[in-house]
């Protein structure tokens, strides 16, 4: 009986995670009943109320479950983004879910943003580091306030944590049959810490002289991913790097609305979220896209080993997609309900 985590948190979490689960309810169908969902409160209206953002009890205890479902982190009431950093950044950190797997797909010709590029060409998945880079918070501001104030946000690079995402990617690439990975730094600036990453990067291709493997600067890659996304297969990098290149992997693909993540420890635990955020300026309107919500739980339901409804759940998408039946952020003039009631009546 699969155990699930569920955290909606803020803005329009808490319209695209009950509309995705609900989709899944119809995916499942009688077998849901043998599915436990775990509701949890985490997020900005649980802080402000109790003052607690995550207590390291909680924290552990989402190892019990089979996977976590977020929806997103981040409200204007607090911000200084301290609850998202404890929660979402506490959960990628302290369950060491070293992988952050987001894969950017286009699931229609008229949603991918480039002249003269269709779906067939958008297809790559992006590994980022997800546990280090400068991500640590380890840093802090000196004289602050002040005319002479300094601050200083260190990047972590270490060995353990560059090999290890280094080598999901390729056994990823290995897996699924890819044919070219690229590793993205900015070593020709960075030298001590991207020193290391194209050190590591270069041993580990020995092992895999199948693929293709390059490592390029990461402005070069944004430029290329723009030019022509054709070109790219797999891309692992760092935890900023691949921060910022998965909303433009998103903006591929489609738009933010449609991007979905996993984040994961092989053989230990996992979370699943779109890779959007709370979105406030649409929170509340019902004009959330759930798609990418949906999408990630496609992405749980292969890793729970179910991959027959995943893709079931990835063609109820897009053949609501093909009906015209989207939110503004796509173009359409659906709600998130009535987007959510397609992609149901879709799932066969
Ligand atoms: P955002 O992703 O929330 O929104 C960016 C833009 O995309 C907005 O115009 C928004 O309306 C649109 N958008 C995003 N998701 C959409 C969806 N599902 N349907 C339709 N439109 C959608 O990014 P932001 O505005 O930079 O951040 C807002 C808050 O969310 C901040 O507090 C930020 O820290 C947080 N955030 C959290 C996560 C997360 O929890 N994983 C991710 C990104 C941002
Ligand atoms: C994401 C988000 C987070 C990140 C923020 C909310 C800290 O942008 O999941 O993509 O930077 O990782
Ligand atoms: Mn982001």
């Amino acid at each position: 009986m699969p155990n699930i985590a569920v955290m909606p948190g803020d803005g329009i979490g808490q319209e695209v995670i009950p509309s995705a689960l609900r989709i899944l309810k119809a995916a499942l169908g009688a077998d849901a009943a043998r599915w436990h969902f775990e509701a949890l409160p985490h997020g900005a209206d649980h802080t402000l109320k109790t003052g607690q953002t995550i207590t390291a009890s909680e924290m552990q205890s989402l190892r019990s479950f089979d996977a976590i479902v977020v929806g997103a982190l981040g409200d204007p009431r607090i911000p200084d983004n301290r609850h998202a950093k404890d929660i979402l950044l506490g959960m990628r950190m302290q369950l060491d879910l070293y992988c952050n797997f987001r894969p950017s797909f286009a699931l229609s010709d008229a949603l991918v943003p480039l002249k003269n590029k269709g779906a067939r060409d958008v297809r790559f998945t992006v590994f980022r580091e997800n546990t280090e880079g400068l991500y640590t918070g380890i840093g802090g501001n000196f004289k602050m306030g002040t005319a002479d104030e300094v601050a200083v946000e260190q990047e972590m690079n270490t060995r353990k944590g560059v090999e290890r995402i280094i080598r999901e990617a390729f056994a990823y690439a290995v897996r699924t049959g890819k044919r070219r990975l690229v590793m993205a730094d900015k070593a020709n600036a960075m030298t001590h810490g991207h020193g290391l990453w194209r050190r590591v990067f270069a041993e580990v291709c020995k092992e895999h002289q199948a693929i293709e493997a390059k490592a390029l600067y990461v402005d070069n890659l944004v430029f290329q991913l723009v030019r022509d996304p054709s070109q790219f297969e797999v891309i692992v990098t760092n935890n900023l790097f691949g921060d910022i290149v998965t909303d433009l992997a998103a903006a591929l693909q489609g738009g933010l609305g449609l991007a979905a993540s996993a984040n994961y420890h092989p053989g230990g635990p996992q979370m699943f979220e779109p890779v959007h955020g709370s979105a406030p300026d649409i929170a509340g309107k019902g004009l959330a896209n759930p798609m990418g919500a949906v999408l990630s739980l496609s992405l749980m339901l292969e890793r729970l080993g179910d991959p027959t409804r995943a893709a079931a759940l990835e063609a109820a998408v897009k053949r609501t997609i093909e009906a015209g039946i989207t939110t503004k952020d796509l173009g359409g003039t659906a709600t998130t309900k009535e987007v959510e009631e397609a992609i149901a009546r879709n799932v066969f």
